[in-house]
């Protein structure tokens, strides 16, 4: 941690912002979205932006970026910016041209994070899911270990400071960790976590080998048609988050920030609103007690909001495994 405890220390030396700007929006908003969320979130104090090549919408961001610069808000090593490198480009001559895209469309000379979406190879082309005539996804026979040593490439490059993987179950990550010859350890992992389904195992699996583990969906996902179950709960309805976040006088959504970063976790907020994206930055100003968190912890259900029921079949998909 930093002194102001807004940092943490990644494995290969590098710091990662706590709290990070959530990009991904349905299509049909998400270039818009960008252009209009992110200068806000930057002037709001938000210096970890969350994008990848599968939102369709790093250009906006770049632009938005590139503004925050121009106007003197930050300079380029203020803001920390991650993007994924997306499942159809994992075969490692892919690689480094799917980052060298993403970088021309955020104009970067370097992402600070370059993770891998999802462990699940699929048939390089244009479409982001390549799908037979059943409608299932065409997997590529890609082994992960060779895609990460092209992401180790990169960041020798000095293309992505540091190197990292999403979605990834403990095998997939032992697996890598377990490489011959491995130069450089996955610096987080980027999985759903909230106090639904809080990760508790693969938190202390990634703990125990310096990885952080970075939660998305923490405020429950957008719930977006057809990808979440619109039966699950809303996790901000929860009764016990809102009578903790009566008691700080705070919120539901900061309460669920606030217990992901005090346990040592990295979180990411998405905001549709610049009320929200302003609110979110008071995650900094209360602490949650050790009851708080024991209540929280008391929540977890297995629910997973972002299921990708779509991955089904594939040989690699990670959530059949307990975690
Ligand atoms: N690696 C991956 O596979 C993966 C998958 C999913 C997401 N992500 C990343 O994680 C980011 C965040 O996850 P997410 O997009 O699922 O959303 P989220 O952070 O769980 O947020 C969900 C919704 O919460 C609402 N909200 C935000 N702040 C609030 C507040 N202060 N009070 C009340 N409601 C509030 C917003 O809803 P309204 O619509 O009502 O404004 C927002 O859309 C994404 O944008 C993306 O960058 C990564």
């Amino acid at each position: 941690m930093d002194p102001k405890g807004q940092k943490v220390k990644l494995n290969d030396g590098h710091f990662i912002p706590v709290l990070g700007f959530g990009t991904y929006a349905p299509p049909e908003v998400a270039k818009r979205d960008a252009l209009e969320f992110t200068p806000f979130a930057i002037d709001v104090g938000f210096r970890h932006i969350d994008c990848a090549h599968a939102y369709q919408n790093e250009e906006q961001i770049g632009q938005a970026i590139r503004s925050k610069i121009a106007d003197g808000t930050v300079k380029r090593e203020d803001i920390f910016c991650t993007s994924k490198l997306w499942c159809t480009s994992f075969r490692p001559e892919l690689v480094q041209p799917a980052l060298e895209k993403s970088l021309k469309s955020l104009q970067l000379d370097y992402v600070d994070l370059y993770i891998m979406h999802y462990p699940l190879a699929l048939k390089p082309g244009e479409e982001l899911y390549p799908k037979d005539e059943n409608g299932k996804l065409i997997a590529d026979s890609v082994d992960l270990c060779r895609t990460w040593e092209a992401l180790e490439k990169c960041k020798d490059a000095g293309l992505a400071k540091s190197i990292g993987v999403s979605n990834f179950n403990h095998k997939q990550l032992e697996k890598i960790l377990n490489k011959p010859g491995l130069k450089y350890k996955p610096v987080c992992n980027q999985v759903e976590c909230h106090p639904y389904l809080n990760q508790r195992k693969l938190l202390d699996f990634c703990k125990s080998h310096d990885i952080v583990l970075v939660a998305y969906s923490a405020l429950g996902s957008q719930r977006v048609k057809g990808w979440v179950n619109p039966n699950h709960p809303v996790l901000l309805e929860d009764p016990v988050l809102s009578a903790i976040a009566q008691k700080h006088k705070k919120t539901a959504a900061l309460v669920a920030l606030r217990y992901q970063i005090q346990r040592g976790v990295v979180v990411l907020a998405k905001g549709n609103n610049k009320k929200w994206i302003k609110e979110n930055m008071q995650v900094f100003d209360f602490e949650l007690t050790p009851e708080d968190m024991k209540a929280i912890d008391g929540l977890d259900s297995n629910i997973r909001y972002c299921d990708f029921q779509l991955g089904i079949g594939h040989p690699e998909f990670p959530f059949s495994e307990e975690y």
